[in-house]
Formats: C-alpha cells, structure tokens, sequence
C-alpha cells in the first residue's frame, strides 16, 4: 500500500481543526505594561506526558504518572480516546497524579470524534498494534500547521511486517501473525512522534528493532526511561540510534514527568519582553541550552539555582539576535512564536528562520497589528523592534501562537482581548494564575 494519499487527506483535516478551534468562546483580556516578579512553578511536560499515557496500553498493570499536567485540555482528550479503548484512568488534579491502567483493551478503534481535537492521538496506534495485533485509528487533527503527514510513523510499522490500509479516514493496520516482527528502520527525517511511536511498538515486538535518525528531545529520553522501569530494554536513548530488544510482556511502574521546557522557556522570553524577575521552579535548564544561549546574548540573565531558573532582565532593552529552529538540541519549534513576540522591542533586528513545520508563522499579522514590524520571506521572518506594543483585539491560532499573544498583551501599551483561545488550554496549566501571581493583569471574560 501506498501512503501518499495521506498528503492530501491531513491537509483536509486540518482545515477541519482550524474551524472547529475559531468556535470556542473564551478569550482572555490583558492589560499590559508590568514587570513580572516572583516564583512560577512549572508543571510537567505535556509532550512527555501525552506519550506516556500512550505508552499505558502496552502493559495490563497500572501505570502511575506523577508530575502530570492533569488539568491540560489536550490530557483530557487524550483520556477519552484511551477510555474508549478500555483504559480505566484517574486524574487527581490536587496532587497532579495520573493513574491509567489498561487491564483489558476493550476497543482497538480510536474514533474521528476524538482524534481529530489531538494529533498526538496518532501514538495510540504503536502500542495498539504491538499489544492487540490490531488498530484502526482516525487520522489526527491538532494545531494547523499546515500539512504534517504521519507517512514516517506507517512506513516504520509497514517494516515490522504490519499491514496497512487507509480507508474513511482512518489508518486500519494489523501486525502479523505472532506479532510485530522487529525491524532496522531508517527515518529520512527526524520526527518526535515517529520515533516514540515506533519505539513503544518495538519493545513487545518479536527480535531487535534500530531506529536511525532518531529524534533525541528528553521526552524521547523521559519516555524511554519510563518503558524501561516497566522492563523494555532499550539503548542509546538520547542518541541519534535507539536500539530495542522486544520482550513478551510489561509491567506497571511508577514514573515522574519532567519538567516542561516549553512552558519554561516561554516565561524566559516573557521576562526578557517585560521586565523583571522570575523564580521558574521545579525545572530544568539543560533542556534549554540552545535558547539560553541567544536570550544571553540578547543581555538576559540566566542561572539554574537547584530546582529553580532564575530569569532576570533589568534596565537596557535586549539585544536583536538571530535564531534558527531545529530538531533537539537544536532550539525547538515550539518557542519560535514567543522568542519572535520578544524580539518585537529589540533594539536592532533579529532574524528568525523556521525549519521544522510551514506555516507557522500564523502570529505575525496578529503581532503586526500591535504594531510589531516583521516581514516574513518564506520561511524566514526578520522582526525590526519597535518601541512599543499597543493593545488589540487579536485571534490566537495555533497553541503556541496563542501564548505569544498572551506575552504581546503584557508588554502592550492597554488592554489587549485575545480571541479563540481555547488551543491555549490545551498546552498551559493555569496561566492566568501564574502570570497574576508575578503581577500581569490578565483574565479570562466569556
Ligand atoms: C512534536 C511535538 C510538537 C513539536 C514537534 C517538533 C508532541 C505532542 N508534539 O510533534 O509540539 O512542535 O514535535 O518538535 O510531542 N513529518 C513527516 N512525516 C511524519 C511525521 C513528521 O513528514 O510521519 C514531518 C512534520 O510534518 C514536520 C517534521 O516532520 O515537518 C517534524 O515533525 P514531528 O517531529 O513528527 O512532530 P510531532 O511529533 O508531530
């Protein structure tokens, strides 16, 4: 079978997420023009968590996460597609704990309805096929960031002997009698989800599979490390070549996320657009060297204090500096929209080149009409700082789009009303606490 066709049928799916995400209704109003002071604890990774509870269906003991991001959007979604494959799951959002286990797979379909909220819905289909020998699911939705093909993650399972067929929308694949047979795949390019994917469906499969040109992000690592307590034998995690050893079963286990780098890198660049101090608690700074590096030498102040990052920038405005996103180590796509909002007020230019994903550049008319000056070629945009931000009612697009709105607005002269917020539910916890407890001005109005 071919999976070409797959181009075509994402690209139409995602028009479909877009127009579903403009419904929401909340919109968050933000008056701008304070520092931020004070402590922000950082909440688990929501893309190391998302994997995890994919990776509870490959074992029918309990699988207990803590530091999870329980009150993410996107973790409730991911809920309801593994509840409605057997999985029984308890969030306790108090002590952010989530507990999944998928004694008995009742289902082996991950249906439109739910897939289409979450790209990341497409990591049930590893661990399905692996354990059950058989899954159809939906081809998936999530941020619309123009076309992004899941051909990497077919093609792997195509090696390790499944067959696969796209038919109504939905990826029908089936291992082969006696199960997934393990495989020396080469990817032709790095993919996060690819890798993960593949590496959950190799731990139960029959031999040793290698994975080249893997992705190394520390979810990856975080993820690899948890399948591990859980008894896979897995090597050279963190490393461009993992290699799996299949095993006959799993077991439950116990397992920390770590830290969001996302989310701390993106209260990095609102300091470094605003002002201040921040304590970011609970996190991690060797996850983030390639944005350290230009954010000091855009004049900030950057120091690991234990658990916590210091974050610090007084006085002179920061410095324009050039930045180009890459797969990890690189700077990761997921801080472009916010490292770009701060560059807005630079003194000089910054360039900013985006490699990993088109179209994501969604936030620059939005940011133009605050008054930014940015002009995009290709893939490329060069931002000229300007002296200041002036509030605006603004659409967020895409989940990290939002969340450079939501900076543009505490540095903006007024109040700005972002509209559509909800992709910003799915991937913060608790912003408008975190910013009001460091002094923004920011509420959610329906
Ligand atoms: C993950 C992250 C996302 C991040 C991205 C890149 C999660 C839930 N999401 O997404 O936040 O922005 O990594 O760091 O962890 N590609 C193909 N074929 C495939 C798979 C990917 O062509 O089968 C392309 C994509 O279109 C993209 C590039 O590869 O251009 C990288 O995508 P990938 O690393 O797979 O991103 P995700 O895992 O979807």
């Amino acid at each position: 079978m071919s999976v070409e066709p797959l181009r075509k049928l994402e690209d139409n799916m995602n028009q479909d997420i877009s127009t579903s995400a403009t419904s929401g209704m909340d919109k968050m109003r933000v008056v701008g023009g304070v520092k931020l002071n004070g402590d922000i604890k950082i909440s688990g990774a929501k893309n190391a968590a998302l994997k995890h509870m994919c990776a509870s269906l490959l074992t029918d003991e309990p699988f207990i996460l803590k530091n999870m991001p329980v009150t993410l959007r996107d973790v409730a979604t991911l809920s309801q597609v593994l509840e409605a494959l057997g999985v029984q799951i308890n969030l306790d959002k108090e002590n952010s704990v989530a507990t999944l286990h998928a004694k008995k797979i009742t289902s082996h379909i991950a249906p439109y309805e739910l897939v289409r909220k979450m790209r990341a819905s497409i990591l049930v289909l590893g661990p399905l096929l692996a354990r059950q020998h058989i899954a159809h699911v939906s081809l998936p939705g999530g941020c619309a960031l123009g076309a992004r093909p899941v051909d990497l993650h077919l093609k792997g399972f195509e090696a390790m002997g499944a067959t696969i067929e796209l038919e109504d929308g939905y990826v029908k694949a089936t291992a082969p009698d006696g199960g997934l047979k393990g495989a020396d795949i080469t990817f032709p390019l790095v993919s996060v989800g690819a890798t993960e994917n593949l590496m959950m469906a190799a731990t139960l499969a029959n031999g040793e599979t290698i994975l080249r040109n893997a992705a190394r992000e520390p979810e990856i690592v975080d993820q690899g490390e948890a399948l591990i307590k859980m008894g896979a034998k897995i090597e050279g995690l963190g490393t461009s070549e993992i290699h799996i050893q299949g095993v006959q079963k799993l077991s439950g286990t116990m397992h920390s996320v770590i830290p969001d780098r996302i989310e701390t890198g993106t209260y990095m660049c609102a300091v470094g657009l605003c002002g201040g101090e921040l304590h970011l608690k609970n996190t991690r700074l060797d996850f983030l060297s390639a944005l350290i590096s230009p954010l000091k030498e855009a004049g900030m102040f950057i120091e690991q204090n234990g658990d916590d990052i210091i974050v610090r920038r007084n006085g002179a405005k920061i410095k324009g500096v050039d930045i180009m996103t890459e797969a990890y180590p690189g700077l990761a796509t997921d801080l472009q929209a916010q490292f770009m909002t701060m560059l807005t007020l630079c003194d000089g230019a910054g360039m900013i080149s985006e490699t990993i994903f088109e179209n994501r550049f969604m936030h620059v008319p939005e940011l133009i009409r605050m008054g930014a000056n940015i002009t995009v070629k290709g893939n490329s945009a060069i931002i000229r700082g300007v002296e200041k931000l002036k509030g605006a009612e603004v659409m967020a697009t895409d989940l990290r789009a939002s969340v450079a709105l939501v900076l543009a607005g505490l540095v903006a002269e007024g109040e700005t009303i972002i509209n559509r917020i909800y992709h910003l539910d799915r991937g913060y916890e608790n912003i408008v606490d975190k910013l009001t407890a460091v002094g923004a001005q920011i509420e959610r109005i329906k």
